[in-house]
């Protein structure tokens, strides 16, 4: 052993370990220097000395010591294994968590109480009751340690419907306002508090260096510093002072500073991708925010998805043991992203010792936990993972739960806070998040002095964004990818057109919100918002920088508005800077507004003016990074990092080239749309016999007349494909000659989703496959004729039967042995269906 680890030589834990340990485990420790571990070559070595050294400011105590140590002395290697275990809602009951002794659970993105992401407040806190109810049960005999709960509260509670919905971080790195950083904070904590949870997995302080990544706006700027700034007092906010004790008592919760390391540094943008940068680009750029982080004692840190320079992060004792935790003094606990563990080289979402090795303390093992926990067990027992470091784990985890005062809390619904929905939604909070949304609108352009809008005028609200609060709130809102929810869910929010349609009335003039345009009475000027559609992980990740081509019609609107004579202002939706010359250059003035959350009236408060004419407010955000003049993401900068204009300056405007510099194919993972393959994509019928017709008109016939091929309508006129099969076998695929690598969509909740129509059932039972992996459509012959229905496959089904997810050429296959008559819309990848096929 070169390097000595705090958790090979523990002091007061020493001698319990070795009382409790038996043979194996001293032996295990005396090995230790035989570790099963990833390989970590040298250029995923860091070396901590080159890296600074934060104040950890919650220097361990000796009485808190040796309450734990006592504790983890009675503890058996079962109730050890499931403290350092943590499953997902969906996935695991109370008294599955009693059994095997869950020290935590987590909701994820698409998880809520009864499965049911959209359930009530007052759900939550009875689940949040009946886990803790069965942790703390020792009819078992067990020590009964109670449970925490980790939630995605990145912009506000924002699992939760009724919560505030604050702007998306992106939109508060342009807001260059730490205060109001803390006041977010604080009211998230508050709101977490009322549903009886303890922990967030927030704050974000990921520093993208490329907007291609679907998950840059969850990072507020691609600045360290300006990230550092914010870091400190997110963490703050959340978690009270940072040599706080006893947190629970008072409103706060404890904080996850996510996700270590280099999230956002990866090639291309993508997402759960690869860091190829240097040791200094890794601890100047994303290291950086880490260091207010821990002076401010973050209590739990969660260890990224991604790799440097070729190693997976949640496989590198390198970067958890040595630099994080010895060197730079974190004394909390770390966790794992969902089933990341599986993508560390040796391991597997069922076993993982890797990763306990390497210094994670706590396994997220969403609904892999069983499997997990019996590997884990075994592994303990037999010194795969020696008995010091698990027991090391195990303190690290309740030194915070008693940091919480977890133990003498009670049940979540008895304490403070819980369950005043007063706090939910409260208009505090909500004031709060509108002034966050007027400070992080960037003003781009303002030409023709079409700003502010003035008292008495007649204003047009158009844009498909215009009425539209989940769009507004992007992803990670109700839903994981922040899609499948509509205005009804979000009771006490206000769209941007309903803001807007206040304010114009309050200083005497009218607003009419007509989305295509088609304005009833002649506006004096025009809104149009317009912009991205909500996306999460995976879903968001582009290749150019540019709005997706099925988004873009309101640039149509704002040109035929400006042919018109009437003024335009352009307000955008979305996670990030896109090429908008084409906007830029018709719009009269243009407003970047992120992804600002449930109080869209925050809008109006800087767009309108009062009834004295005079600017209620002006625009004070500047970009939180820079914005391109074309689509390429190494292209050149249109507007620098810092720039946004107030509605005094001046900028002369020069009309932009509109020449996007890429090449637009970017299928998005919509393979199949309209009835049409994307580019590079086709549509095929074959027999499987070496009879193929590839369908690139119709009408068309296939295998010798027997299959015939038509279009059919959906949403548009022949926005379907129908397929008429008079007997089988017959096979209608989806295919490319360019493979797609959909392995971390795997490992995900993603689903392969076909919109279809049973126009006639089949005869025989089909099949629905991935490449050459079928699984049984049983949901196929079932349908009931003449509807359409989009049926989604986990796409862990088929990684499961085998197939090879690095390399997809057919997402869709679908066979059948008999006659049948259906239609296909859409082939894609997505986060929900209205059938979901179950694994077999
Ligand atoms: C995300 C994390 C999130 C976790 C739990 C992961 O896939 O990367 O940011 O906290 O899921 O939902
Ligand atoms: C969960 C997310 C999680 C993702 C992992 C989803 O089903 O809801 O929270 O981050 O899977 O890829």
């Amino acid at each position: 052993m070169m390097r000595k680890s705090l958790w090979l030589m523990p002091l007061v834990l020493g001698a319990c370990a070795a009382q409790a340990g038996g043979p194996t485990r001293s032996a295990a420790s005396a090995d230790a220097g035989k570790l099963l571990l990833a390989p970590v070559p040298p250029e995923a070595t860091a070396h901590p000395a080159l890296w600074p050294k934060p104040h950890w400011p919650q220097p361990r105590d000796a009485a808190t010591e040796a309450r734990l140590a006592a504790l983890i002395a009675r503890m058996t290697v079962e109730e050890k294994v499931g403290q350092i275990v943590q499953a997902d809602i969906g996935s695991v009951t109370p008294e599955e968590a009693k059994a095997y002794h869950l020290g935590s659970i987590l909701n994820g993105g698409n998880s809520g109480p009864g499965h049911d992401d959209l359930a009530p407040r007052e759900k939550w806190l009875a689940l949040a009751d009946a886990f803790y109810a069965a942790s703390v049960d020792t009819s078992n005999g067990g020590v009964g340690i109670p449970i925490i709960w980790g939630t995605d509260a990145v912009h506000g509670h924002s699992n939760i419907v009724g919560a505030t919905i604050f702007p998306h971080n992106v939109g508060l790195g342009a807001a260059r306002d730490p205060d109001l950083i803390e006041r977010i904070a604080r009211a998230t904590a508050l709101e977490i508090r009322t549903t009886g949870m303890e922990w967030t997995f927030a704050p974000t302080v990921t520093v993208p260096q490329d907007y291609r990544w679907g998950r840059a706006y969850e990072g507020y700027s691609s600045d360290p510093a300006l990230v550092s700034e914010y870091v400190g007092r997110m963490v703050q906010g959340l978690q009270g002072p940072a040599t706080g004790k006893d947190l629970l008592k008072g409103p706060y919760v404890i904080a996850s500073t996510k996700h270590y390391l280099a999230d956002g540094g990866t090639v291309d943008g993508r997402d759960q991708g690869d860091a190829r940068i240097s040791e200094e680009q890794l601890r100047d750029i994303h290291g950086a925010p880490y260091v207010p982080a821990l002076e401010q004692g973050v209590a739990t840190i969660m260890v990224s998805f991604s790799g440097w320079n070729g190693v997976k992060n949640t496989g590198n004792k390198s970067l958890l043991t040595d630099l994080l935790k010895d060197h730079m003094g974190f004394d909390g606990f770390l966790v794992s992203d969902w089933n990341a563990h599986g993508q560390v080289a040796g391991c597997t979402n069922a076993s993982c010792p890797q990763t306990i090795n390497a210094g994670l303390d706590m396994v997220m093992a969403p609904d892999s936990w069983k499997a997990m926990w019996t590997s884990l067990v075994a592994q303990a027992k037999d010194g795969t993972v020696p008995m010091a470091r698990i027991d090391d784990a195990v303190a690290r985890i309740l030194r915070v739960k008693m940091r919480l005062g977890l133990f003498e809390a009670g049940k979540p619904s008895s304490r403070p806070y819980a369950g005043q929905w007063d706090l939910l939604g409260a208009p505090a909070h909500r004031a709060i998040a509108r002034e966050a949304v007027r400070k992080s609108l960037v003003l781009l352009k303002d030409q023709g002095g079409v700003l502010p809008i003035k008292p008495g005028s007649h204003i047009l609200v158009a844009g498909d964004a215009a009425d539209d609060i989940a769009r507004q709130s992007g992803g990670w809102t109700l839903t994981w990818q922040g899609t499948d929810v509509t205005n009804a869910n979000f009771p006490g929010a206000t769209s941007i057109w309903k803001g807007l349609d206040e304010a114009v009335r309050a200083a005497g003039g009218s607003a009419e919100l007509a989305p295509g345009g088609a304005y009833r009475k002649k506006p004096d000027a025009a809104i149009v918002v317009f912009g991205e559609t909500p996306y999460a992980e995976f879903q968001g990740d582009l290749k150019t920088l540019q709005l997706r081509p099925e988004l873009r019609a309101p640039f149509a609107t704002m040109q035929r508005l400006k042919a018109a004579g009437i003024p335009v202002i352009a307000v955008m939706i979305s996670g990030r800077p896109l090429f908008m010359n084409p906007e830029l250059n018709v719009a009269d003035a243009f407003v970047a507004a992120w992804l600002p959350g449930s109080e869209g009236g925050g809008v109006a408060d800087v767009l309108v003016a009062g009834k004295d004419g005079k600017p209620r407010f002006d625009f004070t955000g500047k970009l939180p990074t820079a914005w391109p003049a074309t689509a390429r993401a190494d292209g050149p900068v249109l507007f620098p990092f810092g720039y946004g204009l107030g509605l005094n300056d001046r900028a002369p405007w020069t009309t932009l080239s509109e020449e996007p510099g890429v090449e637009t194919s970017d299928s998005g993972n919509v393979w199949f749309a309209r009835g049409i393959p994307a580019a590079s994509w086709s549509l095929r019928v074959l027999d499987g016999a070496g009879d193929t017709t590839r369908i690139t008109s119709v009408p068309a016939a296939a295998l010798g007349g027997r299959v015939k091929v038509t279009a059919t309508d959906h949403v548009v006129q022949e926005g379907a494909r129908q397929f008429a099969i008079a007997g089988g076998p017959a096979t209608v695929e989806v295919s490319s000659h360019a493979p797609v690598d959909l392995s971390r969509e795997s490992n995900g909740d993603l689903l392969l989703v076909a919109t279809m129509r049973v126009d006639q059932p089949p005869e025989q039972p089909a099949t629905l496959a991935v490449n050459r992996t079928p699984i049984p459509f049983a949901a196929f012959s079932a349908a009931t004729a003449g509807q359409w229905r989009s049926y989604g496959v986990p796409l862990k089904c088929f990684a499961a039967k085998g197939a090879d997810m690095t390399r997809v050429e057919t997402p869709f296959r679908l066979t059948t042995d008999g006659a049948a008559r259906f239609s296909l819309a859409e082939v894609r990848l997505a986060s929900v269906a209205d059938v979901i096929i179950p694994c077999p």
